[in-house]
């Protein structure tokens, strides 16, 4: 492009400067309706379609920056990027979302601590004069959260994949040591801050950020990692935004502030639904709590049925309501369960889902395998509607869902998700469960619920069994 057209060299790079800021803006206005049409199952697909298209001009935009002189090296890693984000997206199966979510932002994580450190030594070596106070200001303070971010991303990621202990692992003293740590860092941010030219303190900062990045996941239980991750995820927004200023790049000023703050609305969302304080979340190890409850389970009996039993009292029902939990995504059930939703309703029965915010093991989990499956948006119900009409709901469907229909968030002050708020089945006339066996769910506690006179337990792998009611009913009606 350059000189082309009969343009000057000069006026070639000042047509590309605009081009770069036309499509940067374009990308920030196309990033914030994205996150608009996010926040529906209606319009989510129009959301991804917007935030990708925003990336693709993001990039399009920083490839015709005027500044950069050789396109090999940008090639060479984007083929990496590719060679290793693409397998990841086709291979990782839904369920393992969370992992995968947390692998990108220790990459993005990564991506900012690299390019702090870079443009430290790029500057220390050649333009020193740009590392003003506020300058040196941000780029310590990307610097640390870029790099705390990848190492406790990765840690969240071993922890959720199984390559890690998932129990919280204590020590005593241990959020004094992590605290030490991101103090000595901090302070070593502000002593660059005055003396810019000091650069053996730099690699002390890096250090000490993945070591705090590592210690402060530690003490975390796996049932918690879906929240840290969103937490990290608004680290990894807010690093980025501070990037930005950096770099003097307003996208990343905006694309960042964008991820940081709908990170940090997400992880409050998450919070709220399992009735936990940020710091109990992230100091309160409440995976270590659980486990002393499983101690206390003993043999009781339960009530149990097949599916021919439970086919029948759901078509005569006049209304039922389907809770889908974590088994539904592992057993991969929700085409069955559609299934059992168009032969219900076409016999005239009522049916709705109520959708807990953390049900599943990320957010929206049910709303997306529930919209693959082509249920209507219509019939999902958020947890205090369905809660206002479970009392006259003639049965309770609850499909590998467990902590988040356990009456004990409710009664029982000693349990460990008391005043979590939950969907209440067990006001429903009749409830039925479906699950493998007796064991509990990620909280590790035992379920009031399967014991009441008005449970039936229907064990068996969710899609399995729904396919034998489905088999049931049709046959039935025949
Ligand atoms: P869980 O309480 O984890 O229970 C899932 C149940 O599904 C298990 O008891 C399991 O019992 C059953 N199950 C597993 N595989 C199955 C299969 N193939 N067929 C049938 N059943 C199967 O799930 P939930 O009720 O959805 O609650 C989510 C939990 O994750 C909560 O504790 C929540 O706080 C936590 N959490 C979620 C999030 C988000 S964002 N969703 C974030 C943080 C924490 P069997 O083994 O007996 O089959």
């Amino acid at each position: 492009m350059p000189g082309g057209h009969g343009m000057g060299p000069a006026e070639a790079l000042t047509v590309q400067a605009v081009l770069t800021q036309i499509s940067y803006l374009a990308a920030a206005a196309l990033f914030v309706f994205s996150l608009k049409w996010l926040s529906s199952p209606a319009t989510a697909r129009r959301g991804v379609i917007a935030g990708e298209t925003g990336m693709i001009l993001a990039i399009i935009g920083t490839l015709l920056m005027p500044e950069i002189e050789a396109f090999h090296w940008i090639l060479l890693t984007f083929f990496i990027g590719a060679a290793i984000g693409i397998p990841i997206a086709v291979l990782m199966p839904m369920t393992a979302v969370p992992q995968r979510t947390a692998l990108s932002h220790s990459f993005g994580g990564l991506a900012v601590g690299l390019v702090g450190t870079a443009k430290y030594y790029l500057w220390i070596a050649e333009e020193p004069h740009r590392l003003t106070h506020f300058v040196m200001g941000v780029l310590a303070f990307e610097t640390i959260l870029g790099y705390l971010t990848f190492t406790g991303s990765l840690m969240a990621f071993g922890k959720l994949q199984g390559w890690l202990p998932s129990r919280p692992i204590l020590y005593r003293g241990q959020n004094v040591v992590n605290f030490v740590l991101l103090g000595i860092a901090i302070a070593a941010g502000i002593y660059l801050n005055f003396h810019p030219t000091e650069a053996l303190l730099f690699p002390v900062l890096i250090v000490l950020s993945l070591a705090f990045g590592t210690l402060l996941i530690i003490p975390i239980g796996g049932a918690d990692m879906p929240t840290v991750i969103s937490l990290l995820n608004s680290y990894a927004g807010l690093s980025a935004s501070a990037m930005g200023f950096v770099l003097d790049n307003k996208l990343l000023i905006i694309a960042g502030a964008l991820d940081g703050s709908s990170g940090f609305i997400l992880s409050v969302i998450m919070c709220r639904a399992m009735n936990r304080s940020f710091t109990n979340v992230l100091f309160g190890a409440f995976g270590a709590v659980s486990e002393k409850q499983i101690g206390a389970k003993e043999e009781r009996t339960v009530r149990s049925a097949q599916p021919d039993e439970a086919a029948s009292i759901l078509a005569a029902a006049q209304s039922v309501v389907i809770v889908p939990g974590y088994g539904m995504a592992v057993a991969q059930a929700q085409h069955k369960v559609r299934e059992l939703y168009d032969q219900l309703t076409r016999r005239g029965v009522e049916v709705t889902f109520g959708i807990h915010p953390v049900a599943g093991r990320m957010p929206g989990h049910m709303n997306v395998l529930l919209a693959e499956a082509d249920i209507p948006y219509d019939r999902l119900k958020e947890m205090e509607d369905v809660n206002s009409e479970l009392p006259h709901t003639d049965v309770a469907l609850v499909i590998g869902a467990n902590d988040v229909t356990n009456p004990a968030a409710r009664t029982d002050k000693s349990s460990p998700i008391y005043g979590m708020p939950i969907i209440d089945v067990d006001r429903a006339r009749t409830v039925m469960v479906i699950k493998r066996s007796m064991s509990a769910g990620f909280a590790g506690i035992d379920n009031e619920l399967y014991y009441m006179d008005k449970t039936l337990m229907l064990f068996g792998d969710a899609k399995a069994f729904v396919g034998d009611m489905v088999k049931a009913i049709s046959s039935e009606g025949h």
